[in-house]
C-alpha cells in the first residue's frame, strides 16, 4: 500500500493507473476506522482495479461547538487495517493541503433541498463542508467509483444529488450499515460511550425498528409515530434531535400514499450525537 500526503504524487500515480487502463473507487473517510469503514473498502475492491481510501478530518464540516479538536485519530492502525485489506493508497493529506488559503477565502459547493433539515437541520453548514471536501476528493481522484455508508443516509443522497447536479463523472455506491451483534450502528463516536452506555444506545435502532414494523402493520399516522418513538428515546435516557419519517429519495416528509420510506433519528447521549436510519418498504 503506498501512503501519499501531496496532491502532486497522488495524480501522478493516479495518472499511470488510468494510462494502464484501470479503474478506480474511492473510499472517503475521516479515519478511526472500524468495520463499518472497512465493509466500504471490501465493496470498492470488488468494483474497481484499483482502491485510494482518504483520511482527513475535514474542519469545514465540523461547527464551532463540535468535536473537531476530540475527533479520535488513530492513523497507525488504520494504515494497518487498510494494507490488510488490500488498499492500494491512502491519501491522509494536511488541512493546508486540502484547504491552502484558509476556510475562509474557500470556494464551496452547497447542495439545496436535500440539505435542508435533519443533520442539515441540526448542523448548519454541515452538508457544505461535506460537499465541498467530496468534490475536491473527486477532481484529485477522479474515480470511476465512490462509495458512502447508509449509516449517514443524508449525507449518502447530498453526495448522490450533487454528482447528479454537477455531472460529476463517478458512480455512487451505497454501503449497508454496518452494526454491532447489539444492533448498534458501528461509528467513530461509539468510542466516546462506555461498554454500559453502548447498550442503553441500542434504543435507537430498536425505536427505530419497533416503529418500522408499525408502519409495515399500515400505521399511517407518522406524526404519532415519530412522538412514541422520541419517548421510548427519552426513557432510556438520550435526548432525540429529530425522529422522522420521510421519503426515502428526496427525503421529503412521508405521505400516504409513499411506498417507500426512510425513518431518520438522530439523538445525544450526554453529548455524543448518535444517528442511525432503517428503510421500509411496504
Ligand atoms: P466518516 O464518518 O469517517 O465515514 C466515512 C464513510 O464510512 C461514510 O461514507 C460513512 O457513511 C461510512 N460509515 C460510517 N459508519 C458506517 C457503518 N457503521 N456502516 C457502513 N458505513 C459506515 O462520513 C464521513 O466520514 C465524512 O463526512 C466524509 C464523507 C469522509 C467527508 O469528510
Amino acid at each position: 500500500m503506498q501512503s501519499i500526503t501531496e496532491i502532486k504524487s497522488l495524480r501522478s500515480q493516479i495518472k499511470a493507473w488510468r494510462q494502464a487502463g484501470l479503474s478506480v473507487a474511492l473510499v472517503p473517510t475521516m479515519g478511526n476506522l472500524h468495520r463499518g469503514h472497512y465493509s466500504l473498502v471490501e465493496k470498492a475492491k470488488t468494483l474497481a482495479d484499483k482502491v485510494v481510501v482518504s483520511i482527513f478530518v475535514n474542519p469545514m464540516q465540523f461547527g464551532a461547538n463540535e468535536d473537531l479538536d476530540n475527533y479520535p485519530r488513530t492513523l497507525n492502525e488504520d494504515k494497518h487495517g487498510l494494507a490488510e485489506l488490500g488498499t492500494d493508497i491512502v491519501f491522509t493529506p494536511s488541512v493546508n493541503t486540502i484547504y491552502p488559503n484558509g476556510l475562509g477565502a474557500q470556494s464551496f459547493v452547497d447542495v439545496p433541498g436535500i440539505s435542508l433539515g435533519y443533520c442539515g437541520g441540526s448542523r448548519p453548514g454541515h452538508f457544505r463542508g461535506v460537499a465541498t471536501v467530496v468534490t475536491k476528493l473527486f477532481n484529485l481522484v477522479q474515480p470511476d467509483y465512490a462509495c458512502f455508508g447508509e449509516k449517514d443516509f443524508q449525507q449518502l443522497q447530498v453526495i448522490k444529488t450533487m454528482a447528479h447536479d454537477l455531472s460529476i463523472p463517478v458512480e455512487i455506491i451505497g454501503v449497508p450499515t454496518m452494526r454491532e451483534v447489539s444492533g448498534l450502528a458501528m461509528s467513530s463516536r461509539n468510542g466516546y460511550l462506555s461498554d454500559e452506555q453502548k447498550q442503553t444506545a441500542t434504543v435507537l435502532f430498536n425505536t427505530l425498528k419497533h416503529c418500522a414494523e408499525q408502519l409495515k402493520n399500515g400505521k399511517k399516522d407518522f406524526v404519532q409515530l415519530e412522538d412514541a418513538a422520541k419517548q421510548s428515546l427519552e426513557q432510556a435516557g438520550l435526548k432525540p434531535d429529530y425522529f422522522e419519517i420521510a421519503q426515502r429519495d428526496t427525503l421529503k416528509t412521508a405521505k400516504l400514499k409513499d411506498t417507500k420510506f426512510i425513518i431518520l433519528a438522530a439523538a445525544y447521549f450526554g453529548n455524543v450525537r448518535l444517528i442511525d436510519n432503517i428503510q421500509v418498504e411496504i
